[in-house]
């Protein structure tokens, strides 16, 4: 039997590395496409062993040598800017990246006859939350471009699979955290914005405070709640994903997160715990574009992939981000 093979773009990053350690431990195939702009080529090559197309998603020679190179089954699609701040400073290069870059991979895909694609959408497509936990048919108002970005892409898949049998698994994570069990893998973002890594990092002695944005949010502790979802569950759902399209699903749209939200202080309170170590903080004023609470409704994923995230615990969390970090830095 020939091997399924899997085209990841993005692959180097944080996310798009643990999955594709979840495709090789499952015997896929994989060829990496980064670009190397936030990317780790230690992780694609030495780490994963995976073979590593350094380039652009947006370069349409590249993308048909590699179709032509490859029999491709299916492309998952991470790469992307994802810096929701620098999206609303410069939108430009977020429309450029996250939109034109992609119609371009989806062009090449289909002179190439792939029509299969697993794609990163974000909870921040939804905008402000009127309903908790949010559903996958919350209405989508995106307040900064780079959910702005997201959502064009959401929509032009709708019409590619009308248009054009592209069938497509889109899934809108809420915050992604923790790292491999198994501290292969982790987040190493530079720069990094993330509440984890930053805390975490503070504990390493690399930062000097980890600020807290507001303190007087609706919320029962004051501080913003986000849901985090495992980087590990996320890449088992996004081969279920992957699985699902291969069976010949239709095309669909899956919230991943845990249902379940932790405030900035109990993340901080957490981290102390798991690290034992002494974490300055700073009390800084509400950021514009915080919703004080986000959590999703992964029910429709659990229901129709069948998926069982495993590590929904805060404290699990942090101790696999806490392993990796003290490995890298
Ligand atoms: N991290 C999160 O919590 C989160 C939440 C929701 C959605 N997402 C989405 O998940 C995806 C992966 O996020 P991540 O945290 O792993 O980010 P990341 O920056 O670690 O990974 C993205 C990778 O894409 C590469 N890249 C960017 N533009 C490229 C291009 N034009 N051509 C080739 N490679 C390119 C970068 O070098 C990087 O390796 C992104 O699409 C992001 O928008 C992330």
């Amino acid at each position: 039997m020939t091997q399924t093979k899997i085209l990841v773009t993005g692959g180097a990053g944080y996310i798009g590395s643990h999955v594709v350690l979840a495709l090789q431990e499952l015997g896929y195939g994989v060829v990496i496409l980064d670009n190397l702009v936030y990317g780790h080529q230690d992780i694609a090559t030495k780490v994963l062993g995976a073979e590593l197309v350094v380039g652009d998603i947006g370069d349409r020679l590249l993308l048909d040598r590699i179709f032509s190179e490859h029999q491709i089954d299916a492309v998952m699609h991470f790469a992307a800017y994802a810096y929701v701040g620098e999206s609303v400073k410069d939108p430009l290069k977020y429309y450029r990246n996250n939109v034109a870059q992609t119609l371009t991979l989806l062009e090449a895909m289909l002179a190439a006859k792939i029509n299969k694609f697993v794609f990163s959408s974000t909870c921040a497509t939804y905008g402000e939350p009127s309903q908790l936990p949010i559903p996958e048919d919350h209405p989508q108002n995106p307040i900064n471009p780079y959910g702005a970005s997201k959502l064009m892409v959401e929509r032009i898949l709708t019409d590619f699979d009308h248009a054009f049998d592209l069938r497509s698994v889109r899934f809108r994570y809420f915050n992604a955290a923790g790292a491999d069990p198994q501290g292969r893998l982790g987040e190493d973002h530079d720069p990094e914005t993330h509440l984890i890594p930053l805390v975490l990092l503070t504990a390493l002695g690399k930062r000097e405070a980890i600020t807290i944005f507001g303190q007087d949010y609706d919320t029962p502790d004051g501080t913003c709640i986000r849901d985090y979802i495992h980087v590990s569950d996320l890449a088992k759902a996004h081969v279920l994903g992957l699985e699902y399209l291969l069976k010949g699903g239709t095309s669909q749209v899956f919230n991943l997160g845990n249902g379940n939200g932790f405030s900035v202080k109990q993340v901080i309170e957490a981290a102390i715990a798991v690290t034992g170590r002494e974490i300055k903080v700073i009390h800084g004023d509400r950021r514009p574009g915080d919703p004080p609470m986000l959590v999703g409704s992964a029910a429709k994923a659990r229901e129709i992939l069948n998926w069982q995230p495993e590590y929904a615990d805060i404290k699990t969390i942090l101790t696999h981000a806490w392993q990796w970090h003290q490995i890298r830095h």
